[in-house]
Protein backbone atom coordinates (compact mmCIF):
# COMPACT_ATOMS: atom_id res chain seq x y z
CA UNK A 1 0.00 0.00 0.00
CA UNK A 2 1.43 3.42 -0.82
CA UNK A 3 1.65 5.47 2.39
CA UNK A 4 2.19 8.77 0.40
CA UNK A 5 -1.54 8.55 -0.19
CA UNK A 6 -4.30 9.57 2.21
CA UNK A 7 -6.50 6.90 3.16
CA UNK A 8 -9.39 7.90 1.17
CA UNK A 9 -7.26 7.05 -1.59
CA UNK A 10 -5.36 4.01 -0.02
CA UNK A 11 -8.78 2.67 0.72
CA UNK A 12 -9.11 2.08 -3.48
CA UNK A 13 -5.53 1.97 -4.80
CA UNK A 14 -3.54 -0.94 -2.64
CA UNK A 15 -1.79 -3.98 -3.06
CA UNK A 16 -5.97 -5.84 -4.43
CA UNK A 17 -6.88 -2.55 -6.36
CA UNK A 18 -6.71 -5.60 -9.38
CA UNK A 19 -6.17 -9.28 -9.62
CA UNK A 20 -2.28 -9.27 -11.07
CA UNK A 21 -3.50 -12.81 -12.75
CA UNK A 22 -6.02 -11.87 -15.15
CA UNK A 23 -6.53 -7.75 -14.43
CA UNK A 24 -10.11 -8.27 -12.92
CA UNK A 25 -10.64 -4.91 -10.52
CA UNK A 26 -12.20 -7.02 -8.35
CA UNK A 27 -10.70 -9.64 -5.75
CA UNK A 28 -11.55 -12.94 -7.09
CA UNK A 29 -13.72 -14.90 -4.34
CA UNK A 30 -11.66 -18.51 -4.06
CA UNK A 31 -14.56 -20.57 -3.26
CA UNK A 32 -12.41 -23.51 -2.63
CA UNK A 33 -11.93 -25.70 0.99
CA UNK A 34 -8.75 -27.47 -0.11
CA UNK A 35 -5.89 -26.62 -2.31
CA UNK A 36 -4.32 -29.46 -5.00
CA UNK A 37 -0.51 -30.28 -3.68
CA UNK A 38 1.44 -30.58 -6.59
CA UNK A 39 4.15 -32.27 -4.50
CA UNK A 40 3.32 -33.23 -0.82
CA UNK A 41 7.04 -32.41 0.22
CA UNK A 42 6.81 -28.88 -1.10
CA UNK A 43 3.30 -28.26 -0.17
CA UNK A 44 2.30 -24.68 -1.77
CA UNK A 45 1.18 -21.36 0.29
CA UNK A 46 -2.58 -22.74 0.63
CA UNK A 47 -3.48 -26.07 1.33
CA UNK A 48 -7.30 -25.49 3.37
CA UNK A 49 -9.15 -22.71 3.61
CA UNK A 50 -9.10 -22.66 7.44
CA UNK A 51 -5.51 -22.17 7.52
CA UNK A 52 -5.47 -19.64 4.61
CA UNK A 53 -7.64 -18.65 1.43
CA UNK A 54 -6.30 -15.97 -0.89
CA UNK A 55 -9.49 -14.12 -0.59
CA UNK A 56 -9.19 -14.04 3.28
CA UNK A 57 -5.64 -12.84 2.82
CA UNK A 58 -6.21 -10.09 0.20
CA UNK A 59 -9.09 -8.76 3.46
CA UNK A 60 -6.17 -9.22 5.96
CA UNK A 61 -3.74 -7.35 3.98
CA UNK A 62 -5.72 -4.56 3.08
CA UNK A 63 -7.23 -4.17 7.34
CA UNK A 64 -3.45 -4.31 8.19
CA UNK A 65 -2.82 -1.75 6.03
CA UNK A 66 -5.32 0.69 6.79
CA UNK A 67 -4.66 0.48 10.82
CA UNK A 68 -1.07 0.68 10.22
CA UNK A 69 -0.60 -2.82 11.47
CA UNK A 70 1.76 -5.41 10.02
CA UNK A 71 -1.08 -8.68 10.38
CA UNK A 72 -4.75 -8.12 10.12
CA UNK A 73 -6.51 -11.31 10.67
CA UNK A 74 -10.42 -12.12 9.57
CA UNK A 75 -13.13 -14.00 11.56
CA UNK A 76 -16.87 -15.09 11.24
CA UNK A 77 -18.10 -12.29 13.28
CA UNK A 78 -16.65 -9.03 15.91
CA UNK A 79 -17.45 -12.09 18.43
CA UNK A 80 -15.13 -14.22 16.86
CA UNK A 81 -12.54 -11.99 16.65
CA UNK A 82 -12.72 -10.82 19.94
CA UNK A 83 -13.15 -14.56 21.61
CA UNK A 84 -10.06 -15.56 20.05
CA UNK A 85 -7.87 -12.77 20.69
CA UNK A 86 -8.79 -13.72 24.57
CA UNK A 87 -7.51 -16.92 23.52
CA UNK A 88 -4.29 -15.32 24.42
CA UNK A 89 -4.90 -15.80 27.72
CA UNK A 90 -4.30 -18.43 30.12
CA UNK A 91 -5.70 -19.78 33.08
CA UNK A 92 -5.24 -17.58 35.94
CA UNK A 93 -4.41 -14.62 34.17
CA UNK A 94 -6.87 -11.51 34.58
CA UNK A 95 -7.91 -8.81 32.36
CA UNK A 96 -9.12 -5.00 33.49
CA UNK A 97 -11.77 -3.98 31.03
CA UNK A 98 -14.32 -1.31 30.25
CA UNK A 99 -17.45 -1.35 32.41
CA UNK A 100 -19.97 -0.50 29.71
CA UNK A 101 -18.43 -3.10 26.68
CA UNK A 102 -21.03 -4.08 24.40
CA UNK A 103 -23.51 -6.73 25.91
CA UNK A 104 -21.17 -9.75 23.58
CA UNK A 105 -18.08 -8.79 25.18
CA UNK A 106 -19.42 -8.73 28.78
CA UNK A 107 -21.18 -11.87 28.27
CA UNK A 108 -17.85 -13.91 26.97
CA UNK A 109 -15.59 -12.30 29.95
CA UNK A 110 -18.06 -12.59 32.79
CA UNK A 111 -19.76 -16.12 31.71
CA UNK A 112 -17.63 -17.99 29.55
CA UNK A 113 -13.73 -16.64 30.47
CA UNK A 114 -14.60 -17.19 33.71
CA UNK A 115 -16.02 -20.47 34.02
CA UNK A 116 -11.59 -21.05 32.29
CA UNK A 117 -10.14 -19.24 35.57
CA UNK A 118 -9.60 -16.21 33.69
CA UNK A 119 -10.68 -13.10 35.87
CA UNK A 120 -11.61 -9.95 35.36
CA UNK A 121 -12.50 -6.36 36.50
CA UNK A 122 -14.65 -3.82 34.78
CA UNK A 123 -13.97 -0.24 35.55
CA UNK A 124 -14.43 3.28 34.43
CA UNK A 125 -11.83 3.28 31.58
CA UNK A 126 -12.07 7.28 31.50
CA UNK A 127 -10.35 7.34 35.15
CA UNK A 128 -6.91 6.47 34.95
CA UNK A 129 -6.67 6.27 38.65
CA UNK A 130 -9.28 3.52 38.29
CA UNK A 131 -7.79 1.62 35.59
CA UNK A 132 -4.07 1.86 37.23
CA UNK A 133 -5.65 0.98 40.87
CA UNK A 134 -7.66 -2.14 38.93
CA UNK A 135 -4.34 -3.85 38.05
CA UNK A 136 -3.06 -6.97 39.24
CA UNK A 137 0.11 -9.05 39.06
CA UNK A 138 -1.43 -11.23 36.95
CA UNK A 139 -2.83 -8.91 35.03
CA UNK A 140 -2.51 -9.62 31.37
CA UNK A 141 -4.91 -7.42 29.27
CA UNK A 142 -6.31 -3.78 29.64
CA UNK A 143 -9.26 -4.08 27.19
CA UNK A 144 -10.87 -0.29 25.33
CA UNK A 145 -13.78 0.09 23.71
CA UNK A 146 -14.29 3.99 22.79
CA UNK A 147 -16.37 5.50 22.06
CA UNK A 148 -18.17 2.87 24.27
CA UNK A 149 -21.48 1.39 23.47
CA UNK A 150 -23.78 2.40 23.78
CA UNK A 151 -23.25 6.02 25.83
CA UNK A 152 -19.92 7.01 23.91
CA UNK A 153 -17.39 7.50 26.97
CA UNK A 154 -14.27 8.04 25.99
CA UNK A 155 -11.08 6.67 26.89
CA UNK A 156 -8.07 8.44 26.13
CA UNK A 157 -6.21 4.82 24.51
CA UNK A 158 -2.37 6.66 24.89
CA UNK A 159 -2.75 6.76 28.60
CA UNK A 160 -4.11 3.40 28.89
CA UNK A 161 -1.41 1.60 26.23
CA UNK A 162 1.25 3.71 28.48
CA UNK A 163 -0.17 2.28 31.76
CA UNK A 164 -0.22 -0.82 30.11
CA UNK A 165 3.31 -1.19 28.60
CA UNK A 166 4.60 0.07 32.12
CA UNK A 167 2.68 -2.88 34.17
CA UNK A 168 3.84 -5.70 30.95
CA UNK A 169 0.01 -6.03 29.87
CA UNK A 170 -1.53 -5.53 26.50
CA UNK A 171 -3.86 -3.04 25.15
CA UNK A 172 -7.14 -4.13 23.55
CA UNK A 173 -9.13 -1.76 21.81
CA UNK A 174 -12.31 -2.24 19.90
CA UNK A 175 -12.52 0.20 16.93
CA UNK A 176 -15.85 -0.78 16.06
CA UNK A 177 -17.12 2.71 16.20
CA UNK A 178 -14.72 4.51 14.46
CA UNK A 179 -13.00 2.26 11.90
CA UNK A 180 -9.56 3.01 10.87
CA UNK A 181 -11.15 6.35 8.77
CA UNK A 182 -11.32 8.10 12.04
CA UNK A 183 -9.12 6.10 14.91
CA UNK A 184 -5.87 4.62 14.90
CA UNK A 185 -5.11 2.92 18.04
CA UNK A 186 -1.53 1.10 16.94
CA UNK A 187 -0.28 4.33 16.35
CA UNK A 188 -1.08 5.24 19.99
CA UNK A 189 0.61 2.84 21.62
CA UNK A 190 -2.52 -0.06 21.23
CA UNK A 191 -1.45 -3.54 20.60
CA UNK A 192 -4.32 -5.31 19.04
CA UNK A 193 -7.09 -3.62 16.77
CA UNK A 194 -10.70 -5.96 17.12
CA UNK A 195 -13.73 -4.29 14.74
CA UNK A 196 -17.32 -5.92 14.27
CA UNK A 197 -16.55 -5.58 10.29
CA UNK A 198 -20.43 -5.91 9.99
CA UNK A 199 -20.60 -2.85 11.06
CA UNK A 200 -19.03 0.16 9.43
CA UNK A 201 -16.67 -1.36 7.75
CA UNK A 202 -19.01 -3.85 5.96
CA UNK A 203 -21.41 -1.14 5.64
CA UNK A 204 -24.48 -2.70 4.06
CA UNK A 205 -25.86 -4.67 6.70
CA UNK A 206 -25.68 -7.92 4.63
CA UNK A 207 -22.50 -9.63 6.14
CA UNK A 208 -21.62 -10.71 9.63
CA UNK A 209 -17.44 -10.21 9.79
CA UNK A 210 -14.67 -9.63 12.69
CA UNK A 211 -11.33 -8.04 12.36
CA UNK A 212 -8.24 -8.27 14.35
CA UNK A 213 -4.77 -6.35 13.34
CA UNK A 214 -1.70 -6.28 15.10
CA UNK A 215 1.56 -5.30 14.79
CA UNK A 216 3.51 -7.25 17.45
CA UNK A 217 5.70 -9.91 15.70
CA UNK A 218 4.95 -12.06 18.28
CA UNK A 219 0.88 -11.43 18.96
CA UNK A 220 0.94 -11.80 15.30
CA UNK A 221 2.21 -15.23 15.55
CA UNK A 222 0.01 -16.47 18.28
CA UNK A 223 -3.61 -15.12 16.56
CA UNK A 224 -2.21 -16.74 13.03
CA UNK A 225 -1.93 -20.39 15.61
CA UNK A 226 -4.94 -19.63 17.05
CA UNK A 227 -7.15 -18.26 14.13
CA UNK A 228 -6.63 -21.64 12.85
CA UNK A 229 -6.69 -24.08 15.66
CA UNK A 230 -10.04 -21.98 16.84
CA UNK A 231 -11.04 -22.43 13.22
CA UNK A 232 -13.82 -19.29 13.57
CA UNK A 233 -12.52 -17.54 9.68
CA UNK A 234 -14.49 -15.55 7.30
CA UNK A 235 -15.71 -17.33 4.53
CA UNK A 236 -14.41 -16.22 1.18
CA UNK A 237 -17.60 -14.82 0.15
CA UNK A 238 -17.65 -12.78 3.01
CA UNK A 239 -14.51 -11.38 2.60
CA UNK A 240 -15.24 -9.98 0.00
CA UNK A 241 -18.43 -8.32 0.71
CA UNK A 242 -16.39 -7.05 3.96
CA UNK A 243 -13.27 -5.68 0.81
CA UNK A 244 -16.29 -3.72 -1.30
CA UNK A 245 -18.10 -2.27 1.40
CA UNK A 246 -14.50 -0.86 2.53
CA UNK A 247 -13.95 1.08 -0.62
CA UNK A 248 -17.01 3.29 0.47
CA UNK A 249 -16.20 3.35 3.89
CA UNK A 250 -14.61 6.67 3.70
CA UNK A 251 -17.20 8.60 2.13
CA UNK A 252 -20.14 6.63 4.03
CA UNK A 253 -18.91 7.67 7.39
CA UNK A 254 -17.98 11.59 6.25
CA UNK A 255 -21.97 11.67 5.17
CA UNK A 256 -23.11 9.96 8.27
CA UNK A 257 -21.05 11.61 10.85
CA UNK A 258 -21.84 15.24 9.63
CA UNK A 259 -25.78 14.01 9.71
CA UNK A 260 -25.41 12.54 12.92
CA UNK A 261 -24.12 15.82 14.16
CA UNK A 262 -27.51 17.50 12.44
CA UNK A 263 -29.67 14.66 14.22
CA UNK A 264 -28.01 15.25 17.81
CA UNK A 265 -28.06 18.97 18.28
CA UNK A 266 -31.32 18.15 17.00
CA UNK A 267 -32.30 15.91 19.65
CA UNK A 268 -30.43 17.73 22.43
CA UNK A 269 -32.67 21.13 22.06
CA UNK A 270 -35.71 18.75 22.32
CA UNK A 271 -37.71 19.02 25.37
CA UNK A 272 -39.39 15.54 24.82
CA UNK A 273 -35.18 14.28 25.10
CA UNK A 274 -33.35 13.90 28.91
CA UNK A 275 -29.69 13.76 27.22
CA UNK A 276 -27.93 13.10 24.20
CA UNK A 277 -24.76 11.17 24.49
CA UNK A 278 -22.59 12.49 21.21
CA UNK A 279 -18.76 12.90 21.56
CA UNK A 280 -18.73 15.34 18.80
CA UNK A 281 -20.24 17.95 21.15
CA UNK A 282 -17.92 20.10 23.05
CA UNK A 283 -19.62 19.72 26.73
CA UNK A 284 -18.98 15.94 26.44
CA UNK A 285 -16.64 14.83 29.36
CA UNK A 286 -14.39 13.31 26.81
CA UNK A 287 -14.13 15.77 23.54
CA UNK A 288 -10.77 16.62 23.62
CA UNK A 289 -9.45 13.55 24.19
CA UNK A 290 -12.04 12.06 21.28
CA UNK A 291 -10.79 15.29 19.32
CA UNK A 292 -7.09 14.41 20.24
CA UNK A 293 -7.10 10.65 19.10
CA UNK A 294 -9.62 10.78 16.23
CA UNK A 295 -10.57 12.28 13.35
CA UNK A 296 -14.37 12.69 14.02
CA UNK A 297 -17.24 12.05 16.42
CA UNK A 298 -18.74 9.22 14.62
CA UNK A 299 -22.22 8.26 13.29
CA UNK A 300 -23.20 6.79 16.25
CA UNK A 301 -25.64 8.72 19.52
CA UNK A 302 -27.54 7.62 22.27
CA UNK A 303 -30.63 10.19 23.23
CA UNK A 304 -32.55 9.14 26.64
CA UNK A 305 -36.77 9.25 26.98
CA UNK A 306 -37.98 9.07 30.24
CA UNK A 307 -38.70 5.36 30.25
CA UNK A 308 -39.87 2.53 28.53
CA UNK A 309 -43.55 3.49 27.82
CA UNK A 310 -41.27 6.67 25.90
CA UNK A 311 -39.55 4.45 23.74
CA UNK A 312 -42.56 2.36 22.48
CA UNK A 313 -44.55 5.62 21.93
CA UNK A 314 -41.36 6.37 19.95
CA UNK A 315 -40.64 3.68 17.70
CA UNK A 316 -44.41 2.95 17.11
CA UNK A 317 -44.24 6.44 15.08
CA UNK A 318 -40.88 6.99 13.57
CA UNK A 319 -40.83 5.46 9.83
CA UNK A 320 -36.94 5.99 8.53
CA UNK A 321 -34.76 4.40 10.76
CA UNK A 322 -34.95 0.35 10.75
CA UNK A 323 -35.78 -0.82 14.44
CA UNK A 324 -32.76 -3.19 14.78
CA UNK A 325 -29.80 -4.75 16.70
CA UNK A 326 -26.72 -3.54 14.72
CA UNK A 327 -25.16 -0.70 13.41
CA UNK A 328 -23.07 1.44 10.96
CA UNK A 329 -25.23 0.54 7.77
CA UNK A 330 -26.20 2.37 4.69
CA UNK A 331 -29.55 2.86 6.55
CA UNK A 332 -29.74 4.67 9.59
CA UNK A 333 -30.59 1.91 12.56
CA UNK A 334 -32.21 2.73 15.81
CA UNK A 335 -31.66 0.13 18.42
CA UNK A 336 -32.88 -0.15 22.27
CA UNK A 337 -29.90 -1.56 24.05
CA UNK A 338 -31.44 -2.67 27.03
CA UNK A 339 -33.44 -5.10 25.18
CA UNK A 340 -31.09 -5.58 22.13
CA UNK A 341 -27.31 -5.12 22.74
CA UNK A 342 -27.44 -5.07 26.17
CA UNK A 343 -29.90 -8.11 26.69
CA UNK A 344 -26.93 -10.28 27.83
CA UNK A 345 -26.05 -7.94 30.67
CA UNK A 346 -27.98 -8.62 34.23
CA UNK A 347 -30.68 -5.47 34.98
CA UNK A 348 -28.77 -4.18 37.88
CA UNK A 349 -25.38 -4.18 35.86
CA UNK A 350 -27.10 -2.44 32.94
CA UNK A 351 -28.86 0.18 35.18
CA UNK A 352 -24.85 1.12 37.27
CA UNK A 353 -23.61 1.51 33.64
CA UNK A 354 -26.42 4.22 32.67
CA UNK A 355 -28.25 1.68 29.91
CA UNK A 356 -32.09 2.79 31.56
CA UNK A 357 -35.10 1.85 30.09
CA UNK A 358 -35.20 5.24 28.22
CA UNK A 359 -32.17 5.09 26.41
CA UNK A 360 -31.62 4.23 22.61
CA UNK A 361 -28.97 4.25 20.36
CA UNK A 362 -28.95 5.55 17.02
CA UNK A 363 -26.72 4.91 13.73
CA UNK A 364 -27.38 7.30 11.52
CA UNK A 365 -27.05 6.28 7.90
CA UNK A 366 -27.06 8.14 4.70
CA UNK A 367 -30.74 9.34 4.29
CA UNK A 368 -30.91 13.23 4.35
CA UNK A 369 -30.58 14.11 8.12
CA UNK A 370 -33.59 16.52 7.31
CA UNK A 371 -35.71 13.94 6.67
CA UNK A 372 -34.89 11.82 9.74
CA UNK A 373 -35.50 15.15 12.05
CA UNK A 374 -39.06 15.35 10.72
CA UNK A 375 -39.65 11.51 11.22
CA UNK A 376 -37.96 12.15 14.95
CA UNK A 377 -40.24 15.24 15.03
CA UNK A 378 -43.09 13.31 14.81
CA UNK A 379 -42.36 10.22 16.85
CA UNK A 380 -41.33 12.59 19.90
CA UNK A 381 -44.68 14.77 19.31
CA UNK A 382 -46.58 11.83 19.77
CA UNK A 383 -44.87 10.64 22.66
CA UNK A 384 -45.80 14.09 24.54
CA UNK A 385 -49.47 13.70 23.49
CA UNK A 386 -49.25 10.40 24.59
CA UNK A 387 -48.47 11.71 28.34
CA UNK A 388 -50.85 14.67 28.24
CA UNK A 389 -53.38 12.02 27.52
CA UNK A 390 -52.60 9.96 30.22
CA UNK A 391 -51.81 12.98 32.86
CA UNK A 392 -55.26 13.91 31.37
CA UNK A 393 -56.77 10.23 32.42
CA UNK A 394 -54.60 9.98 35.59
CA UNK A 395 -56.08 13.67 36.80
C1 LIG B 1 -18.63 -2.43 19.68
C2 LIG B 1 -18.97 -3.83 19.24
N1 LIG B 1 -18.04 -4.78 19.33
C3 LIG B 1 -18.28 -6.06 18.95
C4 LIG B 1 -19.52 -6.43 18.47
C5 LIG B 1 -19.77 -7.86 18.07
O1 LIG B 1 -19.71 -7.98 16.68
P1 LIG B 1 -20.52 -9.09 15.83
O2 LIG B 1 -21.98 -8.81 16.03
O3 LIG B 1 -20.03 -8.86 14.44
O4 LIG B 1 -20.14 -10.41 16.39
C6 LIG B 1 -20.51 -5.47 18.34
C7 LIG B 1 -21.85 -5.84 17.82
O5 LIG B 1 -22.78 -5.10 17.89
C8 LIG B 1 -20.24 -4.13 18.74
O6 LIG B 1 -21.17 -3.17 18.65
Amino acid sequence: MTESHTFQTRLLHNKHKFDSQTGAVSVPIQQASTFHQADFDNPGIYDYSRSGNPTRDALEETIAGLEGGSRGFAFASGMAAISTSFMLLSKGDHVVISEDVYGGTFRMIHDVLYRFGIDHTFVDMTDLHEVATAIQPNTKVLYIETPSNPLLNITDIQAVSKLAKANDCLTFVDNTFMTPALQRPLELGADLVLHSATKFIAGHSDVVAGLAVTNHPELSDQLSFLQNSFGSILGAHDCWLVLRGLKTLDCRLKQSSESAYKVATYLHGHPQVEEVYYPGFSSHPGASTHAYQSKGAGAVLSFRLKDEAEVRSFSQKIELPVFAVSLGAVESILSYPAKMSHAAMPEEERLKRGITDGLLRLSVGLENPDDLIKDFETGLAYVKARNNLSSVQSG
